[in-house]
C-alpha cells in the first residue's frame, strides 16, 4: 500500500467551501490487479510516460499501467519511426520513470531488434530491462510467431505484455502505418494470433488500430486482459501516447486521439513570456535577487569600476 495526497472541497459551517488534504491509501498495480479488473468489467487505464517528471504526475493521477514507450523514439528523440531506439536509450528512460513510479504497474517497451534476433537475446535484453531498470513486465509487438519468446521470458519470471495489430515495429512490411484487420483473412489471422499469445501466458495485450468489431470479439474470446489504442470502447482498458493528448507532437493527431490539454501552447506562451521579460529588463526583480547579510553589506563598499564592488579593505 502507498500513501497518496487528495484534496476536495468540503462545505464549511459558515456556507463556503474549505480545502481538504487528506491521505488515501493506494494499493500497488500488479498483473494481477488488472486481470481482477477484467473480471470486474472496470476500465483499465494506461499512459505512456519517458521522464521523472511526467511518469511522477501520470502516477499520482493513478493510472493503473505506464508504459515506457518505443514511440518516446519519435516524441521525446525526434526521431522519424520508431526503428532506431536502442536498448540503451530505452534503458536510459525506464531508469528515470522506474525513481517516479510508486504505485502504477511499470511496463518497458522492448526497441526494435531488441528480440527479432532470436529468443536467446529478447530474454537477456527483457531481463536488463528488469534486472537494471525495474521494470515489471516488458512489452514486445507480434502474435503467434512471438509464443516462443513469450513463454521463455514467462519461464524466466518476466511477465509480458503482447500487442498485436498496427505495430508500429513492422512499418516497412505493413506499408505505412494503416489500420490492420479489415478483411476476413486479415481478421482471422489476428484472431489467431489474440488467441496463440493469450495461451502462451500474456499479462495483458494491446490492440492497435483495429476495428472497434475486431478488437471487441478479441476482448470476448481472450482471458487476459486486452487494452486498446485506436481499436475502440469495448476493450478491457484503453492507453494513448501522453505527449497526444496533451498536444506536444507537432503532427496532427491520430482519429482515436483526444486532446485533453495544450501543453504546446502553454510551454510556448511561459517561454515567449520569459524571453519578452528578459528583454525588457523585467526579469529578475530585486525581490527575485539575492541580497547581502546586513553586516556583509557593511563591509563592502559598492565603488563603481569596470569590474564590479570590491570589499573595502580591497580598495583601500
Ligand atoms: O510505444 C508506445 O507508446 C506503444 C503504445 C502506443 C501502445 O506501443
Amino acid at each position: 500500500m502507498g500513501v497518496q495526497a487528495v484534496s476536495a472541497l468540503m462545505r464549511s459551517g459558515t456556507g463556503g467551501y474549505v480545502s481538504i488534504t487528506t491521505s488515501v491509501s493506494r494499493p500497488k498495480i500488479t498483473t494481477s490487479t488488472i486481470q481482477e479488473k477484467k473480471q470486474r468489467h472496470e476500465p483499465i487505464t494506461s499512459l505512456t510516460a519517458y521522464d521523472y517528471a511526467t511518469a511522477r504526475l501520470v502516477d499520482e493521477a493513478g493510472i493503473d499501467v505506464i508504459l515506457v514507450g518505443d514511440s518516446l523514439a519519435m516524441v521525446v528523440l525526434g526521431y522519424e519511426n520508431t526503428l532506431p531506439v536502442t536498448m540503451e536509450e530505452m534503458l536510459h528512460h525506464v531508469r528515470a520513470v522506474r525513481r517516479a513510479v510508486k504505485h502504477a504497474l511499470l511496463v518497458a517497451d522492448m526497441p526494435y531488434a531488441s528480440y527479432h534476433v532470436s529468443s536467446k537475446e529478447g530474454l537477456h535484453n527483457a531481463a536488463r530491462f528488469v534486472k537494471q531498470a525495474g521494470a515489471e513486465a516488458v512489452k514486445i509487438e507480434g502474435g503467434e510467431k512471438r509464443v516462443n519468446l513469450i513463454r521463455r521470458l514467462i519461464d524466466a519470471e518476466i511477465p509480458v505484455f503482447g500487442h498485436i495489430g498496427l505495430t508500429p515495429q513492422s512499418v516497412n512490411t505493413m506499408g505505412g502505418y494503416k489500420v490492420q484487420g479489415k478483411t476476413v483473412a486479415a481478421i482471422d489471422q489476428l484472431m489467431r494470433d489474440a488467441i496463440a499469445i493469450d495461451r502462451a501466458g500474456v499479462s495483458a495485450m494491446i490492440l492497435e488500430g483495429i476495428p472497434r468489431e475486431v478488437a471487441s470479439m478479441i476482448t470476448a474470446e481472450v482471458k487476459c486482459p486486452t487494452i486498446g489504442i485506436g481499436a475502440g470502447p469495448d476493450c478491457d482498458g484503453q492507453i494513448l501516447v501522453l505527449h497526444d493528448i496533451l498536444n506536444l507532437t507537432f503532427a496532427a493527431p491520430a482519429k482515436f486521439v483526444r486532446r485533453y490539454g495544450d501543453a504546446g501552447a502553454l510551454i510556448s506562451t511561459a517561454v515567449n513570456a520569459f524571453k519578452n521579460d528578459v528583454e525588457r529588463h523585467a526579469y529578475p526583480s530585486d525581490e527575485e535577487s539575492y541580497h547581502l547579510p546586513k553586516d556583509t553589506r557593511a563591509a563592502v563598499t559598492g565603488v563603481g569600476t569596470k569590474r564590479g564592488i570590491h570589499l573595502k579593505e580591497r580598495v583601500v
